[in-house]
């Protein structure tokens, strides 16, 4: 049921709400897009898509925006009655200019009135207490479905872990997901309270130390989508910035594939490797096949195959990154990441060999 596209279970009340809602959709997303979504302007390139709650690529965010919709209908509609209620009251019943003394009728005490005015709206909320409470049953799923893809998310200041348990390998701030394939996240945070959000593909998930939240995202169509913590966590909370790919089934077996790998020993970079060894750079990042103790910052290993560095603060390009190494604060302020003071040869020493971490 994404784009009014596929009925799978809405019930017959939103199928009729969509159709009816193009223009009431239209006006909506006039008002309200500038002001749900302005903290998440894509920084480190142009050519991103914009989020929107309203073009959703996947379940539950489908599911979500039509239950917003019937909801949204719904409260339209009973203003619409009371309104027209009320003006056509005020006309009908007006005393006329000769008639001020008179007393209108009254009302008071009318059975009828005060059965009406009880059942009609127990019965609303009833009906919406009933669609509600479908809705966050289907929303809830505490185990991961047969067949799902589990990937583990923990929040940093700031950035984001992703950890893919069934390949073995952990990656950072760039999410890939294959379409068609529930994927079933396990969210915890190392420091202080984040928030998971994907407006295109689900609703927000809060992100708690010693807890473990859980979501599924079911992807729908191939493409790129953006996400942001949206949990105050610090200065650098805007810039918690989240990529999703949505891949083929193949194409996302491809690039995990590549991800299991050690990273390359390009020749040509042993001295900015040597560097990276013997500095403090692998006491937080860890680069499967040189060393594997630091967990505090993410994992380098295929650093070339994100398009983005500091959580998509910057685009992933040799002159961010010489920036980023020589002074994580100009990209980042109060960036968790130290300045190693190396000199500028050494800092493109280091450059040149991260470069080599496709
Ligand atoms: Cu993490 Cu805000």
């Amino acid at each position: 049921m994404l784009n009014g596209g596929t009925e799978s279970g809405a019930g017959s009340d939103s199928g009729r709400v969509r159709r009816g809602s193009e223009v009431f959709r239209a006006a909506l997303m006039a008002l309200a897009i500038p002001v749900l979504l302005s903290p998440l302007s894509a920084r480190a390139d142009e050519g991103v898509p914009s989020p929107t709650l309203f073009q959703p690529l996947a379940e539950p965010a489908g599911m979500i925006l039509d239950y917003g919709f019937m909801l949204v209908a719904t409260c339209l509609g009973i203003f619409i009655v009371v309104i027209a209620l009320l003006a056509f009251t005020v006309i009908r019943f007006r005393v006329p200019a000769d008639d001020k003394g008179r007393e209108p009728p009254q009302v008071y005490g009318s059975d009828q009135l005060e059965l009406a005015w009880t059942i009609v709206p127990v019965l609303i909320v009833v009906v919406l207490g009933l669609v509600t409470a479908g809705r966050i049953v289907a929303l809830q799923r505490d185990e991961p479905p047969p067949g799902s893809l589990a990937v583990r998310v923990v929040g940093h200041q700031w950035w984001w872990e992703l950890e893919y348990p069934d390949y073995g390998f952990v990656t950072a701030n760039e999410l890939h997901l294959p379409v068609g394939r529930v994927a079933f996240l396990e969210l915890e945070s190392q420091d202080v309270i984040h928030s998971f959000w994907l407006p295109q593909l689900s609703g927000k998930t809060d992100v708690i130390p010693n807890r473990t939240n859980t979501m599924w995202i079911e992807p729908q169509a191939v493409g790129m989508v953006v996400g942001q913590c949206a949990e105050y966590c610090g200065n650098q909370h805007a810039n918690m910035l989240l990529r999703v790919f949505i891949h083929s089934p193949a194409d996302f077996e491809r690039w995990a594939r590549g991800q299991q790998l050690e990273a390359r020993k390009a020749p040509g970079v042993a001295e900015g490797r040597a560097l990276f060894a013997h500095t403090a750079c692998v006491n937080c990042h860890t680069v499967r096949g040189l060393s594997e103790i630091g967990h505090f910052g993410p994992d380098l290993t295929h650093l070339m195959s994100r398009t983005t560095l500091a959580a998509g603060a910057a685009a992933n390009d040799r002159a961010n990154l010489v920036d980023w190494i020589t002074n994580p604060d100009h990209i980042k302020p109060g960036s968790r990441m130290p300045a190693m003071k190396l000199s500028a040869s050494e800092v493109g020493l280091v450059a040149g060999y991260l470069e080599s971490l496709e």
